[in-house]
């Protein structure tokens, strides 16, 4: 099946990425595609997700707090849509039927309602990298046994999806990444940098977790993880480029030494319309790529000194499973201390690298093996969490 008649679910409607869906649904429609809109899901923001379903017109719209049903119900009213609140109302947006679902809530909290549509045996693209990385083993077998398919939305991911015709060929993977907005700056800057400092990228418009994390490099150590995981390729193989133009989104070699690789504006909707149109292609007007305006492509390597994340991504990766859920979940409690300036920038990695010592060293050996189940996942991701908001507590009182 083409995308012509296809129907969908946003998962996470009212953020970046759904709102770049949204646009390429629209554009779509705008040819005359019928593109059924199934289910839609928000956080808090109700104006955004009232402005979500008039554009889309869903059948159900989800938002995450159960105590905010009566709100959404009042904020929908005079609107189609079924309403529903809470964990239960997400995982329901994630299973109703649809053919294709785009999972776009940012952190683990996208996790239980992806699933819900990998357990269907969706198309599920996927931007949110931290259910990946969060889960990984698990969620790739999941995905297998239903017969759901993963679609990456993540510019390098799709890149690779896109030039990865011969897998047992490839010799190595290569990521690629902007540098974030202190690509260039010392570390006694970056200590001092303010949470819209680090939310200023030099080429994406995102929302603010992914935004740090492209600050902190973090963003590129979790998808080190998220392409280990999706393309079955060991750490070693997968290695990381610092690229400003953000122009080549990531590189595939071969082993007779060609190297393909995908390039495009940074624009989301392109990577988003191709896993939409998925194995076709869609017209859509997004940023097109002006060769002689951008000039100069340069590459060099990444600074592991200035930029730690990479390494303790790295080591995650070669650890086990366990150890990169431990590691997004701290990841995701310092971003959030981080943009409540609760602590400093460079704390951020601090508190991941302490956190996945206190699981390390800790009497029940929470990382000593990779999680057998979902529930072991849970339980993983919430001992992390605890460990990094003592030690956040620690040195905001500090
Ligand atoms: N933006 C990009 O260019 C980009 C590129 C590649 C990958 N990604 C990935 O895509 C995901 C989304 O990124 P984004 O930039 O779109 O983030 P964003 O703008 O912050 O949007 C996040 C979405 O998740 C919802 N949400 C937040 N917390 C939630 C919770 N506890 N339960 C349910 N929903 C919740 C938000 O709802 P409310 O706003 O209503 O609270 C919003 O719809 C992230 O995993 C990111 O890494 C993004």
């Amino acid at each position: 099946m083409t995308h012509a008649g296809r129907s969908v679910s946003i998962l996470g409607v009212t953020g970046s990425i759904g709102e770049s869906t949204i646009q390429v649904i629209e554009e779509l429609r705008a040819q005359g595609a019928d593109v059924p809109v199934e289910a839609v899901t928000a956080g808090q923001n109700l104006k955004v997700l009232v402005e979500a379903c008039r554009r889309l017109k869903p059948r159900f719209a989800a938002v995450s707090d159960p105590t905010q049903l009566a709100a959404a119900r009042e904020a929908l009213a005079g609107l189609p849509v079924e309403v529903g609140a809470g964990p239960s109302a997400l995982e329901e947006a994630g299973a109703r039927p649809s053919d294709w679902v785009m999972s776009a809530i940012v952190g683990a909290a996208g996790l239980a309602p992806t699933m819900a549509a990998v357990r269907r045996g969706a198309l599920v693209a996927l931007a949110n990298k931290e259910c990946l990385v969060c889960a990984g083993p698990l969620f790739i077998e999941a995905a297998r046994a239903h017969g759901a398919t993963l679609l990456p939305v993540d510019s390098e991911h799709n890149a690779i999806f896109q030039v990865l015709t011969h897998p047992e060929r490839v010799e190595k993977l290569t990521l690629t990444a902007s540098g974030g907005p202190f690509r260039t700056a010392t570390r006694e800057a970056m200590a001092r940098a303010t949470p819209d400092e680090a939310c200023k990228h030099p080429r994406w418009s995102m929302g603010r977790k992914i935004s740090v994390d492209s600050a902190t490099l973090m963003n590129k150590g979790l998808e080190l993880i998220e392409a280990s995981y999706l393309f079955g390729f060991p750490s070693e193989k997968i290695d990381i480029l610092i690229h400003p133009e953000s122009t080549v989104h990531s590189f595939v070699h071969y082993v007779d030494g060609s190297v393909l690789a995908q390039l495009a504006s940074p624009d989301m909707r392109v990577p988003i319309s191709y896993t939409l149109a998925w194995p076709d292609r869609a017209a859509v007007s997004a940023g097109r790529l002006d060769l002689a305006k951008v000039g100069a492509l340069n590459f060099e390597s990444p600074d592991l000194s200035r930029f730690p994340a990479l390494d303790l991504c790295r080591n995650a990766l070669q650890r086990n499973a366990a150890a990169t859920t431990a590691l997004s979940a701290a990841n995701e409690v310092a971003v959030d201390a981080f943009l409540e300036s609760r602590i400093g920038f460079l704390d951020i990695c601090r508190i991941v690298e302490e956190a996945m010592t206190v699981l390390e060293e800790g009497d029940a050996g929470l990382i000593a093996k990779s999680p057998s189940s979902f529930a072991e996942v849970v339980a993983v991701d919430q001992a992390a969490r605890a460990a990094a908001q003592r030690i956040a507590a620690n040195l905001a009182a500090a």
